[in-house]
């Protein structure tokens, strides 16, 4: 790490104290010069001992994300909850679940965050509540009450059975029949997250008025959950079977449907329009060719997360049946959607979230290094054009954790698509297999702070394991080597500020046929920084043609050659300023 610059490198040193960043880019929002973290709240600092994080905790930390670079926090879902789903079942959309505090304590962390130029940011989840909510309380009595209407209910077939065969993604039937009315409803996930129904026009208002809720709180925008389901089909009709079990898989059925962008932009009208926050949708099904309606000028967020790059490592189905992929694959899928964005939109650039196993163990040959590894992703993500979300422990290069019975984990997903793999004729070991790799659990263990007891996550018991194999795996440890991931992350935020051809810059991806090299360029006007970074386990020599006239800025490496890429290193080059 020889070659960074002075500025970065006192803000090394003291990073508390020195001001990191020159340039302030014209033309872009707040929102796309900044780098956004995500808090899965439950596992991110407990402060009462009951094994759980808190509101109070993330009050506590909020230095550890000004340092590096932060300046809004994603929080899932911190509303009151059964917690079937962690939080995605919100049975008030207003209030504060008690396990994570208080009003006051979220009151108190938008104030302490804001003083530290970091905004707060809350998950909607729009698409279902809780079978526990009020709504869906009064909604299930009968056929003629006021909220009757407000979730998706359909009479059974002449024979009893579910309306369609669709399966809904946690496994099992989308359908669930309720006794009290006589009729089934439909959930996309778990029977206790029943659909929204978004054609009645008072649940619609029910749900932008939440949403204003917490802007008159001070939040900073908006993650909206699983919105490309909010909108049905016209006819609800079976599908093609899918599985052994004689269902087909709702997101083929449902999924960003005709009419969705109708019910999208009366939210941008009723919840975006004239205020300076962010929204970003999570758009499964949204792909690289749909981005002009969804995202820029036109669109309905400012931001969606487009998933083809994490979606490569699966076959698809109902669970993740591991594939053999390519780099290129995995370059043709970000460039794609950097492509779709170049001239109108903006995208999130992200490898890791609450439900994607840990990047250092997706992305890379098997024996890859977990730190280097870490360090190339980070390369990649803090350059590349977008707003890039770091998700907690991503910046310390958590790995996935090492399950050693499906009785381990928590996740109603992992249990539900390991049984349905025995279903399918796996057998235990196999299946166990599928969910220790791609479990959710595996983001969801607890961050690691120091070298205290649990990590100095609880002075509790855990509610999921902590990891507690290696010394140098906490944020206070790689606090202090000047060569941890943690550091590395903060000297490429601290450029990314510094260098404003890292957020306003044109993408131009360079050697796009390597299967070892990623490579790009990020221009502006004459200015041009370049990424390459190196996927490998080998050394590769380094094509002369990425950047004559250039300097070599930062390395991974404490002795980069010249010619010559060490395996699974990444550097950043720039033109002179
Ligand atoms: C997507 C969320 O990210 C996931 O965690 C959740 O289980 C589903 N939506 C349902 O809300």
């Amino acid at each position: 790490m020889k070659f960074v610059s002075v500025l970065c490198a006192l803000a090394l040193l003291a990073i508390a104290a020195v001001p990191c960043g020159a340039a302030e880019p014209g033309g872009l929002a707040w929102w796309q010069k900044t780098i956004v973290y995500q808090i899965y709240p439950k596992s991110f600092a407990d402060t009462t001992g009951s094994g759980t994080g808190d509101l109070a905790g993330i009050t506590a930390r909020l230095d550890h994300l000004k340092e590096l670079g932060v300046g809004a926090v994603w929080l899932t879902p911190v509303y009151p909850s059964p917690m079937v789903d962690n939080g995605y079942d919100i049975a008030d959309y207003t209030a504060i679940d008690p396990s994570y505090g208080t009003m006051a304590d979220f009151e108190r962390l938008v104030a302490e965050a804001k003083k530290r130029g970091i905004r707060i940011v809350m998950d909607l989840v729009f698409n279902h509540s809780s079978d526990a909510h009020p709504w869906f309380t009064e909604s299930k009595k009968d056929r003629t009450n006021t909220r009757a209407d407000w979730y998706v209910w359909r009479d059974a077939k002449p024979d009893g059975s579910a309306p369609t065969n669709w399966r809904s993604i946690f496994g099992g039937s989308a359908w669930t029949w309720c006794e009290e009315r006589g009729q089934y409803y439909l959930h996309t996930f778990a029977p206790q997250q029943p659909d929204l129904n978004w054609e009645n026009p008072d649940l619609r208002r029910a749900l932008y008025d939440a949403a204003r809720f917490w802007l008159d709180k001070g939040v900073g925008g908006f993650r909206v959950d699983a919105i490309t389901y909010i909108k049905k089909p016209a006819v609800f009709a079976d599908g093609v079977p899918d599985g052994k079990d004689g269902m087909a898989g709702i997101h083929a059925m449902t999924a960003n449907q005709p009419g969705i962008l109708d019910f999208l932009r009366e939210f941008r009208r009723e919840v975006r329009a004239g205020r300076d926050i962010f929204t970003v949708g999570e758009a499964n099904g949204v792909g690289p060719d749909d981005l002009k309606d969804w995202v820029g000028e036109h669109g309905v967020f400012d931001m969606v997360f487009e998933f083809s790059h994490l979606d490569l490592a699966c076959s698809g189905g109902v669970w993740c049946q591991p594939r053999d992929w390519k780099l290129t694959e995995l370059k043709r899928a970000l460039m794609a959607t950097q492509r779709a964005t170049q001239n109108s939109g903006w995208c999130p650039v992200f490898f890791e979230n609450h439900d994607q196993p840990r990047s250092v163990d997706h992305f890379f040959p098997e024996g890859a290094d977990p730190r280097r590894s870490a360090k190339v992703l980070a390369a990649v993500l803090l350059t590349l054009r977008g707003t890039p979300f770091i998700y907690q422990g991503e910046e310390i290069g958590l790995p996935n954790y090492p399950w050693r019975s499906v009785d381990e984990l928590n996740d109603i997903q992992s249990h539900g698509q390991y049984e349905f793999a025995l279903k399918e004729g796996f057998s235990p070991e196999q299946a166990l297999a599928f969910v220790r790799a791609f479990s959710r659990d595996n983001a969801r263990t607890p961050m690691l702070w120091d070298e205290g007891a649990n990590a100095g996550f609880t002075t509790g018991r855990p509610w999921l394991p902590v990891h507690a194999d290696d010394a140098a795996l906490n944020a206070a440890a790689q606090t202090r080597d000047p060569k941890s991931v943690l550091n590395w992350c903060r000297q490429l935020s601290c450029l990314r500020r510094e260098r404003e051809e890292l957020t306003a810059g044109a993408c131009e991806e360079l050697l796009p046929e390597s299967e070892e090299l990623f490579a790009f360029a990020r221009v502006l006007e004459n200015r041009r920084a370049v990424t390459v970074a190196n996927f490998s386990l080998a050394a590769v020599s380094l094509p002369q043609e990425i950047c004559s006239g250039c300097k070599l800025l930062l390395s991974s490496e404490d002795e980069p050659r010249e010619a010559e890429l060490a395996p699974l290193e990444a550097r950043i080059y720039a033109t002179e300023m």
